[in-house]
């Protein structure tokens, strides 16, 4: 595994992704014994960046990683995120990055990580009734204290990020980014090169759908989100197959998996970029940790770079409306 710097932060260049053991995706839930293997077997192949939510679950993602890493928290860069939950009001669901709520929630998060520091904490949505000033201050106070050691933000828009990492040094943005899902190329990426912030890109492989493995629609459980999004419904469902095919077929004709190939394009876009593949399964962390080892030559980058692109907004509506605030 290589080791590449997210600001100041030192990351596996691959991390891994833990929503899916308990939430959001068909099966989360159904074999915490596996999630935790897949945990430890991550740590044995090199991998120290473990992505997590107190919205994931909600809470019992973080419970399950302060299992999963008992005795191990030295080896972790952890990396959770608040501001999903409105502690004081309304719950689970309704963005609150206000300083007090970030007070309350960040109590919560370790002490169902079983820590007493997180080394990357991201506000997970813009709050449009915080001042970003606001939040980012509040957080810098936990750094002073020492429960928080860097900060990011996710699915923040520009202007947004350069106001926040005037008040505080922002250490790595995380947002949406793979063969299908490009948006940030455009207006976040370059803005977070010039300020020296790292880019974490969630959904690497396009929650599954990249990995070839995603073939029916009707195969989604009730709590699965894909049910309900855009590129996964209907028409769209069907067009966007052709373009798990194409990965498909560079992947043999690379030698390798579709996952493998969406992972190590993400890989060639920067030194500064280090995706967090979810998965719940042993086989499939060292299936996706293995894609660091993968070169794809120039002309096979330049095919995966012009795959049409997906049919299909990548959230709901609501879901959009919370995206480069
Ligand atoms: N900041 C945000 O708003 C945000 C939003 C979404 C996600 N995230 C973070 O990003 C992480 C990854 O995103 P994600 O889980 O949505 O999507 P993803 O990593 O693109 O895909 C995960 C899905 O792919 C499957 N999979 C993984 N490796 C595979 C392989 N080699 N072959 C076939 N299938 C494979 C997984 O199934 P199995 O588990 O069954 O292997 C799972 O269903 C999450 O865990 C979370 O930490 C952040």
């Amino acid at each position: 595994m290589k080791y590449i710097n997210l600001g100041d932060l030192e990351v596996s260049r691959i991390g891994l992704g833990a929503m899916g053991m308990s939430h959001g995706l068909t099966g989360a839930g159904t074999d915490d014994a596996e999630s935790i293997r897949t945990v430890h077997r991550a740590l044995e192949l090199g991998v120290t960046l473990i992505d997590t939510a107190e919205i994931y679950g909600p809470y019992i993602n973080e419970e399950l990683l302060g299992q999963a890493l008992k005795g191990r928290r030295d080896q972790v860069v952890l990396a959770t995120k608040f501001g999903m939950i409105a502690h004081s009001g309304a719950g689970p669901w309704n963005l609150d990055s206000s300083p007090a709520n970030i007070r309350t929630a960040v109590e919560g998060s370790l002490k169902r990580l079983g820590t007493d520091h997180i080394d990357l904490y991201y506000q997970h949505r813009v709050d449009p009734d915080t001042p970003i000033e606001e939040t980012v201050g509040a957080v810098a106070e936990l750094v002073a204290e020492g429960k928080v050691r860097h900060i990011g933000l996710s699915e923040a828009g520009p202007d947004t990020i350069r106001r926040a990492h005037a008040v505080h040094p922002i250490t790595a943005v995380q947002s949406e980014y793979s063969l299908w899902t490009r948006g940030l190329e455009e207006r976040v990426l370059p803005v977070l090169r010039e300020l020296g912030i790292g880019l974490v890109p969630f959904s690497p492989l396009g929650h599954g759908f990249l990995t070839g493995t995603v073939r029916d629609e009707a195969d989604f459980e009730e709590g699965d989100f894909r049910r309900g999004n855009p590129r996964f419904t209907g028409e769209n469902f069907q067009r966007n197959l052709r373009l798990a095919d194409e990965v498909q077929a560079i992947a043999a004709e690379a030698g390798a998996t579709p996952a493998q190939v969406a992972l190590a394009w993400l890989l060639a876009q920067g030194d500064d970029i280090a995706p967090i593949p979810g998965t719940k399964r042993v086989s499939r962390v060292a299936e996706n940790t293995a894609a660091d080892r993968l070169r794809l030559t120039p002309e096979v980058l330049a095919r995966l770079s012009s795959l049409p692109p997906a049919v299909g907004d990548t959230h709901t509506e609501a879901g959009m409306r919370m995206l480069e605030r």
